[in-house]
């Protein structure tokens, strides 16, 4: 069903798709189906267990880069004769786009090749849980879904819901998962997610992106199953405190009394090459 990424990632008619997304004017949460077709993975998830059962392929990956556009997690693991795969509707259009049924098949597909001890590095989309969008997505601990008047929140909200679900299926097949959200992200308070994390005993740890060679300091939990992974945590020095109150300048702007985020600022959610080494090194410590 999946076929293999680099055909993927040529093809012209993956990038007529891609075209065809809908940006919901958040940059990092897309859709290239209409609402009325949105897959809940939940609904079906008798039917992925069995095509979970049907599964008689190989176990060949150690790693799935989930929403990794820029394919730093699987570069890593490939710089170490590790084989990793990539999902992410960036990349790849309708055929990774975990709202669609085919989509999620594939992704399922994709993580059932992931052998007993590998890991799945999640970075979903942040843009819609977190303090600079509060006044459109409106979310409380007592309101976690948020204001659902907007497309934009309930597509952030399907996107959480199907890979919690993933990572559910995928965790009883002794894969882990480790997400990564901005401190701050309200994502970790849905209630499916605050469920799966309770039940896996997730490990989380806070750290910062600045003491991976990020230009921001980018506070960071990490949250999840690999069991070193206390070893991500990290504390900012306080020279290296001011070097990024210099650099702040070019990510945020301050516009009729609020805070804007900057273009440099959507480009800030790519991993530095330190942090994903560092990843690797803290998964072959497991
Ligand atoms: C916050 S970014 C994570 C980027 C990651 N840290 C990296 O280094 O590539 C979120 C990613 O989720 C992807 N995404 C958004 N909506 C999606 C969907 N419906 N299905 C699959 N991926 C999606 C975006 O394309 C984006 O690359």
């Amino acid at each position: 069903m999946v076929k293999s990424a680099g055909r993927q990632a040529s093809s012209k008619a993956v990038k007529k798709v891609h075209l065809k997304t809908k940006k919901t004017g958040n940059n990092d949460t897309t859709t290239t189906t209409d609402e009325a077709e949105w897959y809940s993975a939940e609904s079906n998830i008798a039917s992925l267990r069995r095509m979970m059962k049907k599964f008689t392929g190989v176990r060949d990956l150690s790693c799935l880069d989930l929403f990794g556009a820029s394919g730093g997690i699987k570069n890593a693991w490939g710089r170490h004769r590790k084989k990793a795969e990539l999902y992410d509707i960036k990349k790849y259009g309708l055929k990774h786009d975990i709202c669609s049924e085919r989509g999620f098949e594939n992704l399922l597909q994709l993580g059932l090749r992931i052998k007993p001890g590998g890991v799945i590095v999640a970075g979903p989309p942040c843009s819609l849980f977190i303090f600079l969008s509060s006044s459109i997505h409106r979310r409380s601990r007592r309101r976690p879904w948020g204001n659902q008047e907007y497309r934009s929140v309930r597509l952030s909200n399907c996107i959480v819901k199907n890979m919690t679900t993933f990572l559910q299926l995928m965790s009883q097949r002794r894969v882990h998962f480790v997400i990564e959200q901005p401190f701050g992200s309200q994502m970790f308070d849905l209630p499916p997610l605050r469920r799966l994390m309770s039940d896996v005993a997730a490990i989380r740890v806070t750290t910062y992106m600045g003491c991976f060679a990020h230009k921001m300091k980018k506070r960071t939990i990490l949250a999840g199953t690999l069991p070193s992974l206390l070893s991500m945590e990290r504390s900012l020095r306080p020279q290296d405190r001011k070097r990024f109150e210099k650099n702040r300048k070019k990510f945020y702007i301050r516009c009729d009394g609020k805070v804007q985020g900057t273009k440099a600022l959507q480009s800030s959610a790519d991993y530095t090459p330190q942090f994903c080494d560092a990843l690797y090194t803290c998964w072959k410590e497991k």
